[in-house]
């Protein structure tokens, strides 16, 4: 774990981020056990703007990673780093269970998806799915 939190801290160095100026960077582990990275892009049109969590479970499932167990995510907050709701129902649709929240400060809070997003929508719900 202590790996995918590191590899979360130095995608935030790569975040775009000109508007908010607010920086995160997140990391996933994919089943073949390669770690990927990802930090926020902002766009001058605001709404087009994409979480390090999304541009890190992207960058996974692009290179062909069929399995997601871990998310950590970091940011300069003074309490561990909370991903926002679209993300977190990206990390339902790839089974993501394990979220570890971190801060600048060392601080962090490891949690399931079921207590980030409890009644989650489920593709299983779908009909023929
Ligand atoms: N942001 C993330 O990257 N992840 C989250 O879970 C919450 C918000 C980004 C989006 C935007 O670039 C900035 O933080 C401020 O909302």
């Amino acid at each position: 774990m202590e790996e995918l939190i590191s590899a979360a801290l130095i995608a935030r160095g790569s975040a775009y981020a000109p508007y908010s100026r607010f920086a995160v960077g997140a990391a996933v582990r994919g089943g073949s056990g390669r770690i990927y990275g990802g930090s926020n892009i902002e766009n001058a049109s605001y709404g087009l703007t994409m979480c390090a969590e999304r541009v890190a479970i992207f960058k996974a499932v692009s290179e062909g990673e069929k399995e997601i167990a871990a998310l950590a995510v970091a940011a300069d907050t003074p309490s561990p780093a909370s991903p926002c709701g679209a993300c977190r129902q990206v990390m339902a649709e790839f089974g993501i269970n394990e979220v570890v929240m971190c801060n600048t400060k060392g601080e962090r809070r490891t949690v399931t998806l079921a207590e980030l997003l409890p009644y989650a929508f489920d593709k299983a719900d779908l009909p023929g799915e």
